[in-house]
C-alpha cells in the first residue's frame, strides 16, 4: 500500500503518461493536481495510442477512480472532447471526478495568452497558447471562475457576466481585439456545465476518504520540475507548481500521506518552447534524437529541442522534489549512438559548479562539462529485464544513478506498456532499487 507522486524531472514530456498508466494497475485512485490542457500525456496500449490532456492516465483501468483536482485549470470544451474521444474508444469515464474548486479556462484566457505572446515579441515564452497563464493569473488576482461558479446559481452568472465585461476592457484597449458577448459565452458555458455537473465533487474530501480506506493513490504530475513557476527556469516556465510539493497543494492533501516520489526523466533531454537549455544539440545528433524519439509535442505538434542528459539539472530535480527513485524513459532512442555524453557539471565564467544555477544570467552562461560514455549500438527495444540489456546500456544507467544519487526503479525502452523493465516495483517494494549506486547487477 502506498501513495505515490509521479513528477517530471526535466522540462516535461518525460513519459509521465506511460509510467502513470503502468503503475495505475496497482492504484485505486489517480489524481491530477495541477496544470491544464497544456499537458499532453501519451499512453500506448497494443496498437492504440491515447493522448490525454486533463484526464488522468489511470482512466484506461475501469476500476481506477480518476480525479481532476483543485489545483488544475479546466478548459471545459477540451475536457468534453477528451471524454467523447475516450467513449468512442469504449473507455468509460464513469469513474472520472472533477474538483468543484478547480479554475475554468475561459475563451478570453486563450485570446489573452496568444495576444500577450505576440506582444512580447522577442521576449515571448513559447506557451502552448491554451490560456494556462491567464487562467492562473486570474486565480491569483481573484477574478477567476471556478467549476463551482459554472454549475452555480443566478448569483454566479452575474459574477461571470461582470468578469467578461472586465476582460473586455483588456481585450479591446490593450490588445485591440473584439469584445466578447457575455450572453453568448455564458450560454455556451452553461451548456458545458450541465454535461460536467455529474462529474463534479469535493475532491479533497474524496481523496481523504481514499486515504482513510488505505487505498493506493497515484498523483500524476503534468509538465516538469524545470517548468515550475517557483523553481523552474523563470520566466520560461508554466504558471503552476509541477514539483512534488505542488501535488499536495493541488490535490488538497497533507505531505504526511505521501510514501514515495518518483521522478520521470528521459535518457536524454528535451524542451519545447523558449528558454535556456545548456545541453541542447543543434546539429546531426540533435536531429537524430528528435527523429528516433519522435519528439513532437502531443499538444501543439511543435518540434521539441533535444540535447544530452543533464545530471546537474537531474540533481536539482532530486533536491527540489525529494525524489526517492527514477523512471528513465526512452533509453532505446540512444541505441544507435557510438558515444553518449552526460553533462556532469557547468562551467560558469571559468568556475566549475555541480549545482544548478537559479540566477538566469548564470544559467545562460553555463557551459556543460561532459563525460563521454561508449554507446551500446544495439537494440534495447525488446529487453524485458536488466539481464537482457547490453552491458554498456546498463553502465549508462548506473552512471545516471550515480550522478543523481538515487536508484532507478523503472527503465522504459519503447512507448508500449510491455517495453518496460521494472527493476523494483516502487509501490510495493523496498525503498532502494537494484540500480543503487553501490550495487553490482547480479
Ligand atoms: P508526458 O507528457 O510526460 O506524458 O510525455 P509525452 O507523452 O508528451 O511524451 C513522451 C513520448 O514518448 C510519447 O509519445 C510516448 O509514447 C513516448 N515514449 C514513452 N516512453 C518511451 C520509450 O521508452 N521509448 C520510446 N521510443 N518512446 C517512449
Ligand atoms: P506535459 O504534461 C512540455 C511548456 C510550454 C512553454 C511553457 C509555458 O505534457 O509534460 P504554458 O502553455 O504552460 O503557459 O507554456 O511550458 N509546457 C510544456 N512543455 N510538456 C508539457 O506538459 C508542457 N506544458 C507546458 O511549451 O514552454
Ligand atoms: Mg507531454
Amino acid at each position: 500500500m502506498a501513495n505515490v507522486i509521479i513528477i517530471g524531472a526535466q522540462w516535461g514530456d518525460e513519459g509521465k503518461g506511460k509510467i502513470t498508466d503502468l503503475l495505475s494497475r496497482s492504484a485505486d485512485v489517480v489524481v491530477r493536481s495541477q496544470g491544464g490542457v497544456n499537458a499532453g500525456h501519451t499512453v500506448v496500449v497494443q496498437e492504440q495510442t491515447f493522448k490525454l490532456h486533463l484526464i488522468p492516465s489511470g482512466i484506461l483501468y475501469p476500476e481506477t477512480e480518476c480525479i481532476i483536482g483543485s489545483g488544475t485549470v479546466i478548459d471545459p470544451e477540451v475536457l468534453l472532447e477528451e471524454i467523447d474521444q475516450l467513449k468512442k474508444l469504449s473507455i468509460s469515464c464513469d469513474n472520472l471526478y472533477i474538483s468543484q474548486t478547480a479554475h475554468v479556462t475561459m475563451p478570453y484566457h486563450r485570446l489573452i495568452d496568444k495576444a500577450s505572446e505576440e506582444r512580447r515579441g522577442k521576449y515571448k515564452l513559447g506557451t502552448t497558447g491554451r490560456g494556462i497563464g491567464p487562467t492562473y493569473a486570474d486565480k491569483a488576482e481573484r477574478t477567476g471562475i471556478r467549476i463551482v461558479d459554472l454549475i452555480g446559481k443566478e448569483k454566479s452568472i452575474e459574477k461571470i457576466k461582470w468578469t467578461i465585461n472586465y476582460k473586455n476592457v483588456i481585450l479591446e484597449n490593450l490588445y485591440h481585439l473584439k469584445p466578447m458577448d457575455p450572453e453568448v459565452v455564458i450560454a455556451q458555458y452553461l451548456e458545458y456545465a450541465e454535461v460536467l455537473r455529474p462529474y463534479v465533487i469535493d475532491s479533497s474530501l474524496k481523496i481523504d476518504q481514499a486515504v482513510r480506506q488505505k487505498k493506493n493513490i497515484l498523483f500524476e504530475g503534468a509538465q516538469g520540475t524545470l517548468l515550475d513557476l517557483d523553481h523552474g527556469t523563470y520566466p520560461y516556465v508554466t504558471s503552476s507548481n509541477p514539483i512534488a510539493g505542488g501535488a499536495c497543494v493541488g490535490a488538497g492533501v497533507g505531505p504526511t500521506i505521501i510514501d514515495r516520489v518518483i521522478g520521470v526523466a528521459k535518457a536524454y533531454t528535451t524542451r519545447v518552447g523558449e528558454g535556456p537549455f545548456p545541453t541542447e544539440l543543434e546539429g546531426e545528433i540533435g536531429e537524430l534524437l528528435c527523429d528516433r524519439g519522435a519528439e513532437f509535442g502531443t499538444t501543439t505538434g511543435r518540434r521539441r529541442r533535444c540535447g544530452w542528459f543533464d545530471a546537474v539539472m537531474g540533481r536539482y530535480a532530486v533536491r527540489i522534489n525529494g525524489l526517492d527513485c527514477l523512471a528513465i524513459t526512452k533509453l532505446d532512442v540512444l541505441d544507435t549512438l557510438e558515444e553518449i555524453k552526460v553533462c556532469v557539471g557547468y562551467s560558469i565564467d571559468g568556475n566549475n559548479s555541480n549545482d544548478f544555477p537559479t540566477d538566469p544570467e548564470a544559467l545562460a552562461k553555463s557551459q556543460p562539462i561532459y563525460e563521454t560514455l561508449p554507446g551500446w549500438q544495439q537494440s534495447t527495444a525488446d529487453c524485458l529485464s536488466l539481464e537482457d540489456l547490453p552491458k554498456l546500456a546498463l553502465d549508462y544507467l548506473k552512471f545516471l544513478a550515480e550522478q543523481l544519487e538515487v536508484p532507478i526503479a523503472i527503465v522504459s525502452v519503447g512507448a508500449s506498456r510491455g517495453q518496460t523493465i521494472i527493476i523494483e516495483d516502487p509501490i510495493h517494494g523496498p525503498k532502494r532499487a537494484l540500480l543503487d549506486v553501490n550495487r553490482e547487477p547480479q
